[in-house]
């Protein structure tokens, strides 16, 4: 059986740069000998990599308030503006993780807000990303995926559009479109990454050349549902596991080319470890370098 692995599979480029930094973090302090380190909500939604952190040495904390001292890192999705100066305050060394794409929306909204605009950021309010974008701004603001929320700004304001970094393009240009219908003056700076869209049709691509889907990602994770629901809609003998404890290998009966994918807070570690698991243990035991390619 032959395997073969999306090419954007697991954790996004940001989140990646986020553990990275926090494993540096890490071997500076061994290094140094001193000093706890903590991350402001967890750097990844998957309880195996925090546990792994947290072994050595990473406390999940929930507030700045948890800590007394040492170095605490602000995740991929940024943070509010307010908590530089508050850690500051209390002393504490900040590893600042928040994604470059991130920081482009709160680069913009403060900018468009510094002009005069009224910002309208298109997302969902109550994702952590958009509480902290909207801190960056320093005038009016809305944060909505409707069109229909524009009314609620008077037709006489200009209005700068940014996004949040997650969102459909459709969405975003359903909203461009309410402004430039109700606005004279509309500035718009698309901040979307593609890195959901690139892993769904990377996911999609796949599905429809093998025989079977293995989707890796928390059963919590919405992403990952996603990808599964993309998947079984082409491909129905497609799977979700968290780990590969949980594969039956009754699901590779017949099947020449299985396809693995995985949700944005699967760490690539774990992706290699599950298409181990499954090359030791079917009929191409030992060819693992022949059967393991990535496609995409
Ligand atoms: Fe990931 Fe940064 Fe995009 S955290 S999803 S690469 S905005």
């Amino acid at each position: 059986m032959k395997i073969l692995v999306n090419k954007n599979a697991g954790v996004c480029w940001g989140v990646e740069r986020a553990m990275e930094m926090a494993d540096e973090t890490i071997a500076q302090k061994q290094h140094e000998g001193q000093n706890p380190v903590a991350s402001l909500g967890p750097l990844v939604h998957n309880p195996e990599v925090i546990n792994d952190f947290n072994q050595r040495g990473v406390q999940v904390i929930q507030t700045l308030e948890d800590v007394e001292s040492g170095t605490v890192i602000f995740r991929s999705h940024g943070v509010d503006l307010d908590l530089y100066k508050k850690a500051e305050a209390r002393g504490l060394d900040v590893v600042d993780a928040t994604c470059p794409f991130v920081k482009r929306s709160q680069n913009y909204g403060r900018r468009f807000s510094r002009m005069g605009y009224t910002v309208i950021v298109v997302g969902d309010e109550n994702h952590p990303e958009m509480k902290s974008v909207r801190s960056f701004i320093e005038g009016k603001y809305i944060i909505t995926m409707d069109p229909k929320d524009v009314e609620k700004i008077p037709a006489d304001h200009k209005v700068g559009v940014i996004a949040q970094t997650t969102i459909p393009s459709s969405v975003f240009k359903s909203v461009i479109d309410a402004c430039e219908q109700r606005f004279s003056e509309v500035r718009t700076h698309d901040t979307i990454c593609d890195a959901t869209k690139i892993r769904q049709r990377e996911a999609a691509v796949l599905a429809r050349q093998v025989d079977c889907m293995i989707i890796i990602g928390g059963k919590n994770s919405s992403n990952t549902k996603k990808l599964l629901h993309i998947c079984l809609e082409i491909q129905p003998r497609s799977y979700q596991i968290e780990h590969e404890r949980e594969i039956d290998f009754s699901w590779f009966k017949n099947v020449n080319q299985l396809g693995v994918t995985a949700g944005a807070s699967t760490p690539i570690p774990v992706i290699e470890r599950v298409c181990r698991f499954i090359a030791d243990r079917t009929s191409h035991r030992g060819a693992l370098n022949q059967s393991l390619s990535k496609a995409g």
